[in-house]
């Protein structure tokens, strides 16, 4: 989604947000933009394409300025194009503005306005908010007041930044919905973005800013307000995680660097769960409640919806416990049957997955009790859900989500270990459970391992025109995740099922050289692979299978195999598996010379519908 970032201070801004956006880049976007003041006028540029398409113009002009706002705009409203990217202006205030998320109503306003003289360079629903903040600026106002007037005229969900020449040193934002954090630095300087990471590098101080909240950065400092002027206090916080752990650590991709981060990122996300039999998850659902809630609805959206089949697989089998996944996209729009004593779970790294967050909303109003498993401290489904726990898997820059994946499974088995605690099943043998996550870093590592083998595979089959991705209860999980993971980096059609499907439909797709990944990690059900698996080779299709290393039954029927180690438990027999398929998907990019940590298409954090 769109990036937003401002500076004011003694460094030369412009660099500075230069600095920031490029932070910035793995939200995904198609064009970006840089406003500053020069003589007296705001110098705007902007351009379709990269970042390095605006730097080579910047750098022709190699400005110098203490105040600057930058944008990288993901198209909503109009084609990806210079006139559309942001920094809009209003020739009439002189102002300019960067905003993140849409405007509903900007079809009306923007006839209002053009009756009444507006001239309008973009397609976009963005400039309106500039025009609409220009005209009450007009009125004599100063900025911040008018961005107070403006918002209240309009709808929809957005962030924005705005900027004036008559008012230097001065950078107002207000939020609505899409994210914004204000950093504050230390000597004379003070910033906003749409998130820490870009930050980092001048600040470890931050703040959210809420919803309805005004804010004036200078370099002096920062005054918050609501809509109406009052002044409301924000609280600040630092962050716990250094520049490096934003950088790319020596790898060629972020994606790469956050493969291998898998075994922390375990270790991080158990860190004080586990006690020597037990999970502890402190600040959930009182004793009573667990003992109440009957149904579990999982709502998420791509990776985490993935995660959350996962979950389902895991709370039918250990607790008996009924568990419906939803794609927040389909449950906010359909009508879901919520039983008060049902829990709602929130899946989301970023927290702000506009969908997830209307179907939070949904839930709200039926009264229905929510947990979220969320990466992103400060997020808004992260403050919104009744309960929360954080999957402590550091920040994911990748668009293609790895790292949190791995986290959010583990977080759902701490969660299923703790409500079986909570409902007193003795059934569960929740000790056996806490020593096999306790040993699963080790086993994450293992798989990491297997990356030679993973990149010979990779070059044997970068130019398959389809990949099956097949497998069967929590393995047929695993190989929608995988198959997504392909499909978004390297651009590879696949298709992915469970393997007894098959012959019902799929079949019809093989042919001579198709790959077909089969996840054959479920020892009670090994042998039914086998039938698909010849099903596939007689019609000239070649067979990938993952499996156990204590297992060698597929060692004469598969072409590849690649050796698993044993982690003590089915769900995470499968869960390994995701590491070298992460793997697979990233060397077949690489092969074939995708961009991989900005697929096209796509951004990381879907703050719009
Ligand atoms: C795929 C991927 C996406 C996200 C999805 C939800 O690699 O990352 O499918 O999982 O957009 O995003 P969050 O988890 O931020 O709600």
């Amino acid at each position: 989604m769109c990036g937003i970032a401002g500076y004011v201070g003694q460094r030369n801004a412009v660099d500075v947000v230069l600095d920031m956006i490029k932070r910035l880049e793995y939200r995904g976007y198609d064009s970006t933009g840089i406003a500053f003041p020069v003589d007296g006028e705001l110098r705007i540029l902007k351009r379709a394409g990269k970042l390095s398409e605006l730097k080579a113009v910047v750098d022709d002009e190699n400005p110098s300025s203490h105040q600057a706002i930058v944008h990288s705009r993901w198209a909503t409203h109009g084609a990806p194009t210079d006139l559309n990217a942001h920094p809009h202006y209003d020739h009439g205030a002189r102002i300019a503005l960067i905003h993140n998320g849409i405007i509903e109503n900007y079809i009306e306003l923007k006839e209002e306005l053009v009756r009444h003289g507006h001239i309008f360079q973009s397609e976009t629903d963005s400039e309106v908010a500039a025009h609409i903040v220009g005209q009450e600026y007009q009125e004599g106002v100063p900025l911040e007041e008018a961005v107070r007037r403006a918002v209240k005229k309009l709808r929809g969900a957005f962030a924005f930044v705005v900027v004036s020449v008559d008012e230097p040193d001065k950078v107002v934002c207000v939020r609505n919905a899409s994210p914004l954090v204000i950093g504050f630095g230390k000597d004379g300087e003070n910033m906003v973005a749409s998130d820490i990471t870009a930050m980092l590098p001048y600040t470890k101080q931050f703040a959210i800013l809420e919803n309805d909240m005004v804010a004036v950065v200078t370099p002096d400092g920062v005054k918050v307000t609501n809509l109406n002027g009052r002044p409301v206090d924000l609280e600040t916080f630092e962050a716990n995680y250094d520049v490096k752990s934003a950088e790319k650590g020596g790898y060629d991709h972020f994606m790469l660097k956050e493969i291998h981060e898998q075994p922390d990122v375990v270790r991080q996300c158990l860190a004080g769960r586990l006690s020597e039999k037990t999970v502890t998850l402190d600040g959930l659902f009182s004793d009573h409640v667990w003992q109440e809630i009957d149904r579990v609805n999982i709502i998420a959206c791509g990776t985490a919806y993935h995660a959350g089949l996962m979950g389902k697989y895991l709370f039918e089998k250990m607790l008996q416990l009924p568990t419906d996944v939803h794609f927040s996209s389909e449950f906010r729009y359909g009508e879901p049957i919520l039983s008060p004593r049902s829990l709602a779970v929130f899946i989301s790294q970023s927290g702000e997955t506009a969908d997830s967050l209307a179907a939070l909303k949904l839930c709200q109003q039926h009264r229905i009790r929510t947990l979220g498993i969320v990466n992103v401290v400060g997020s808004s489904i992260a403050r919104e859900v009744d309960k929360v726990l954080f999957t402590q898997a550091g920040p994911e820059i990748s668009v293609a989500s790895t790292k949190a994946y791995v986290a959010q499974a583990i977080v759902l088995m701490l969660l299923g270990i703790h409500i079986a605690q909570k409902k007193e099943m003795p059934g569960v043998r929740t000790a056996d459970l806490v020593q096999a996550l306790r040993n699963f870093p080790d086993a994450v590592q293992e798989a990491l391992d297997l990356e030679g083998q993973m990149q010979e595979i990779a070059k044997k089959f970068a130019d398959s025109s389809l990949v099956f991705f097949l497998g069967r209860r929590a393995d047929a999980n695993i190989a929608l995740e995988a198959a997504l993971k392909l499909k978004e980096i390297a651009y590879i059609p696949t298709q992915e099922c469970p393997a007894g499907e098959m012959k019902h439909g799929p079949l019809a797709l093989i042919d001579q050289g198709t790959l077909a990944v089969f996840g054959a990690t479920d020892k009670e059900i090994r042998e039914k692979l086998v039938s698909n698996i010849k099903e596939i080779q007689a019609r000239g299709g070649h067979v990938l299978a993952l499996t156990g290393n204590d297992d060698d039954s597929l060692d004469k029927i598969a072409e590849d195999v690649v050796k698993l180690p044993p982690c003590d438990d089915p769900y995470l027999d499968a869960l390994v598996s995701i590491v070298p398929l992460q793997m697979l998907a990233y060397y077949m990019a690489k092969e074939r010379g995708c961009e991989i940590d900005q697929p096209r298409n796509l951004a990381k954090s879907v703050t719009v519908e």
